[in-house]
């Protein structure tokens, strides 16, 4: 007896657990971990194909654009039909966003109706499938008495891949999963729909948006999380969608922002990428398909195909005597005799075994309970291959956002839709432990859409409609700053007059002050010069020193506190003793008496070479005790107090005067001065028959202080003037000079905000804040070469916190501003260079102009733009523009070195 049950026992030991032999028979199904790798890698490389204009024709991976670009902010409203077709269930909904609620709050509510499809709709044609939406549409609008007199936005859900001109078209590509309509193909599904709409009468509706599902689940999930920027469809078909950089997508034009991708990943593979994982199994089903040849990666994943795929399985299995003693009933040769759901239901966790029994019984098959373990493993392996694949699908596209950031790792949220998803047991869970496995470093949420994708559908035509009037709202404010040519042509001719005006009296708004200047260099100056250089953004100290042949610069730069620039003129002057003192001991030579020139950029009234009453500060200078004073007399004052060296100031000199002087010694022709700096000033050389009062060097940024540039100025602008320590003044300044751009930049944005259009309308205390926008903010949002990411990420620095669709509207902000800039200061530039050639009476004239400033050099648009602007503005002219190198200090070294030689040679 003993013996009996030892043999039994060993028996029992011996015969095979029934999983194993489909372990091996189905080997080529169970991926490992390297090859989904491998997978992954595959699709990273189809969706590049897939954006890249050169590989896009040949590509299986369409990664079609979706023209929606931003993911649901909260502020969507309003009231929607809507209609969902191509899953597995065509409906028809009415959806109520509400304003700034989520929907854990009531924000949006949702009554739905399913209308099923008959079977021969499917197949027959494009006008009988579409007439039959339509009048499921006016069903449901009668039904739930919406009046037929009003016009109802629509939001359509086709869940099929499609081109989009617009976002209120869609091109059909291809039909795929259960679906073969004849006429429809390469057509716009919305004038399909509209027409339809027509032909059934008495409704109004206006089709605002077709997304696809995947679309639509991103959008649904995004209204709740943020962070939701991948949709993912496990259903009838399967697909995916992510936001992409538009940068990156060829086949739109622009390069700011993201606009959402849909992948249609359910044909990688049709171009032979997947050979090697591809199954006897997968190519019958592929056979029997409505598409076959199409669809690859679809058809070994999505709830259409894996029940057949079990099917097949099994059945082949039974006919080589591995299942059900070899015996195979006629149910089981029949196509669609196992479905999705009885995978599901085969794997359930409790029940599973039961209903793999009742599955095969209902077939007319007798399984044995180990028959019923191998096929319920059977299902095991086809779903988790699926979950499987769908994993390397999802880490190729967040590899690929990861990527684009230019992150390690990545916070980010998975909006997922279908069938398969849903009602599967385990299959969420197979697939987020396999993608989390994957990307270690991610974080990554899956959440569901629960309601379907009929809400983010509404969304995007809420979007659509929010954007398209913010848009409008934007573009009137941006329009407030755009010059056309009569404009321009204004903008020369007051400048012209202002010009003629300045130099006949002195009480004008452009004072055409005289410097004194009467040569430019001739290149025999020799010795050694200092110069000092107050006005720009800092103040310099520099040793120049000539020599036959070549020019040696040595400098130091000296910052000025704020403090000091706005304490009394005593407090200044003795600051820059201070700073004088300190360079010369740096250079060891403190007890040598230079002469020195002094660069002071600030309107001066010049009685001398070396005399000049200072008029009004300007640039955010206001020391006291200053304006009606001798700044030179000043300087000299304050360095016999400190009484440690001494300086024999030879020049007083306006920065512009200096940088045409620095570059006269280079070119000749150079007749011209400007500076687009902190401040904005030109000068240039008069005949001295025209200045009654020997004047030169003209104040240009006075232009329009008696109010005649009033119809270029706007309301931002007037809010600069109005806080500037100078109100009134200055005005031409005001709108090109770099001390101020970002604060109208600021006062833009200001606005837009709080008519929210920007920053979700919040005014943050930031925002308030004078002068946090400096020119150099200005310069580096503008580059063409940074990412929005990178704009973003410079605007986080200045404590504004925004959406990439904000970062594009304060760049667009800031290139309308600087435009104008430099567009003034060529149209002003035009009216001088015009006026020397006719004072020469030329019909043409060459000349140079020497440019100096920040704004000049470091804005990447500003110098491109004048230079354009002053080519159509004076066009008899031909001006090329010198950028000065050692800023203007050189140039009074010159102008020191030329009064000094003209001396010595008097005496
Ligand atoms: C639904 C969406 O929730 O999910 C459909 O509303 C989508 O538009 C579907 O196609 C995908 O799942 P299935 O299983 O119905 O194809
Ligand atoms: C410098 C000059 O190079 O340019 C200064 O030396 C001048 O004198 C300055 O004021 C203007 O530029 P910014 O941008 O510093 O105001
Ligand atoms: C198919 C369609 C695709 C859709 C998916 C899920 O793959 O081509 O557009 O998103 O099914 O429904
Ligand atoms: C201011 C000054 C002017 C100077 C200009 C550029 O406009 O008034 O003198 O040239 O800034 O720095």
């Amino acid at each position: 007896m003993l013996a009996v049950h030892l043999i039994s026992f060993f028996f029992s030991k011996l015969k095979e657990d029934p999983t194993k032999k489909v372990d091996r028979f189905l080997h080529a199904m169970r991926l490992q971990d390297e090859q989904l790798v491998d997978i992954s890698n595959r699709f990273l490389a189809e969706m590049k194909k897939g954006l890249s204009a050169e590989s896009l024709a040949a590509a299986a991976v369409k990664m079609l654009p979706t023209h929606v670009r931003s993911t649901p902010d909260g502020s969507e409203k309003g009231q929607f039909v809507a209609l969902d077709l191509g899953g597995s269930k065509f409906k028809v909904l009415r959806v109520k966003v509400r304003e700034d609620e989520g929907i854990n709050k009531g924000g949006v509510e949702m009554e739905e109706k399913t209308y099923p499809i008959p079977k021969e709709l499917h197949e027959g044609r494009a006008v009988e499938l579409f007439d039959h939406v339509s009048e499921s549409l006016k069903d449901f609008l009668l039904e739930k008495n919406m009046s037929p007199e009003k016009k109802h936005p629509l939001a359509f859900t086709f869940s099929f891949p499609c081109e989009h001109p617009g976002l209120d078209q869609g091109l059909l590509l291809s039909w795929c999963k259960n679906y073969k309509v004849r006429g429809l193909q390469g057509k716009d599904v919305v004038q399909f729909l509209r027409q339809a709409i027509d032909r059934t009468g008495d409704m109004d509706v206006d089709v605002l948006a077709v997304v696809n599902d995947t679309v639509a689940t991103m959008m649904t999930c995004g209204f709740d999380d943020q962070c939701c920027e991948v949709g993912l469809i496990i259903g009838t078909g399967t697909n995916a969608c992510y936001m992409e950089e538009l940068r990156h997508i060829d086949m739109v034009q622009g390069d700011e922002g993201r606009m959402c991708v849909n992948t249609e990943w359910g044909a990688f593979g049709d171009d032979g990428a997947l050979h090697d994982f591809i199954t006897d199994f997968d190519r019958d089903v592929d056979a029997a398909s409505l598409n076959p040849g199409k669809q690859t990666f679809e058809k070994m994943v999505s709830g259409m195909y894996l029940g057949e795929l079990v099917r097949l399985v099994v059945l082949k299995m039974a006919k080589l005597g591995l299942l059900f003693d070899g015996h195979v009933s006629d149910a089981l040769r029949t196509k669609g005799k196992i479905t999705t759901a009885d995978v599901a239901a085969m794997e359930e966790y409790r029940n599973g075994l039961k209903n793999t029994k009742e599955i095969l019984t209902h077939l007319h098959l007798t399984p044995s309970p180990d028959d019923c373990v191998a096929v319920q493993h059977v299902s095991t392996i086809v779903s988790f291959r699926s979950s499987n694949l769908v994993a390397a699908g999802l880490v190729a596209i967040l590899t690929r956002i990861r990527q684009n950031r230019n992150l390690r790792g990545l916070r980010i949220t998975v909006g997922v839709d279908g069938t398969v998803y849903k009602t599967h047991p385990q299959y969420p869970k197979r697939l987020h432990k396999v993608v989390r496995r994957l990307l270690p470093d991610c974080h990554v949420r899956f959440v569901l859409s629960e309601c379907g994708s009929s809400k983010g559908a509404a969304l995007v035509a809420a979007v659509a409609q929010r954007l398209t009037s913010q848009r409008r709202k934007v573009d009137e404010a941006l329009s407030l700053f755009t010059l056309n040519e009569e404009k321009l042509q204004l903008v020369k001719s007051r400048m012209r007059e202002g010009l003629e005006a300045g130099l006949k009296s002195k009480g004008c708004t452009i004072k055409m002050l005289p410097s004194f200047v009467y040569h430019t260099p001739d290149g025999t100056e020799r010795g050694k010069y200092l110069a000092l250089d107050l006005g720009g953004t800092n103040f310099r100290a520099m040793l120049v020193r000539f020599k036959r042949q070549k020019t040696r610069l040595y400098h130091k730069i000296y910052t000025i506190p704020l403090e000091i620039m706005q304490g009394t003129g005593e407090e200044l002057f003795d600051h820059l003793a201070q700073c004088v003192c300190d360079f010369l001991d740096y250079m060891g030579l403190k007890n040598v008496r230079l002469p020195a020139g002094f660069t002071f950029s600030f309107p001066c009234q010049q009685s001398d070479i070396d005399t000049g009453t200072l008029v009004s500060w300007t640039k955010g200078f206001k020391a006291t005790d200053c304006e009606g004073e001798d700044v030179v007399s000043m300087l000299r004052e304050a360095i016999k107090r400190r009484n440690e060296f001494d300086l024999d100031i030879v020049a007083l000199v306006n920065d512009t005067v200096g940088t045409m002087m620095s570059c006269a010694y280079e070119d000749p022709k150079c007749e011209v001065g400007m500076i687009a700096g902190t401040g904005s000033n030109l000068c240039y050389m008069e005949e001295l028959r025209n200045i009654e009062k020997l004047e030169q060097s003209n104040k240009w940024g006075g232009l329009g202080n008696d109010r005649c540039l009033e119809d270029i100025i706007t309301l931002y602008d007037v809010e600069v003037d109005i806080h500037s320590v100078n109100p009134g003044k200055q005005r031409f300044e005001k709108l090109t000079s770099g001390m101020y751009l970002g604060e109208i930049v600021r006062q833009v944005l200001l606005d837009l905000t709080r008519r929210g259009l920007l920053f979700k309308g919040h005014v943050t205390e930031t925002l308030k804040t004078p002068g946090i926008f400096e020119t150099k903010y200005l310069s580096q949002i503008e580059s063409d070469h940074l990412a929005l990411l990178q704009v973003r990420s410079i605007l986080q620095q200045l404590g504004l916190h925004g959406t990439c669709d904000d970062s594009i509207i304060v760049k667009e902000v800031c290139g309308a501003v600087s435009r104008r800039a430099a567009q003034m200061c060529g149209a002003g530039m035009a009216a001088v260079v015009d006026k020397i050639r006719e004072d020469r009476g030329l019909e043409r004239l060459s000349i140079t102009v020497g440019v100096d400033g920040a704004l000049y050099k470091l804005h990447p648009h500003f110098s491109q733009v004048l230079k354009e602007t002053v080519g159509v503005m004076a066009p008899q002219c031909d001006v090329t523009f010198m950028p000065s190198e050692e800023g203007s200090g050189k140039g009074a070294a010159l102008i020191a070195a030329v009064v000094r030689q003209k001396h010595q040679m008097q005496n």
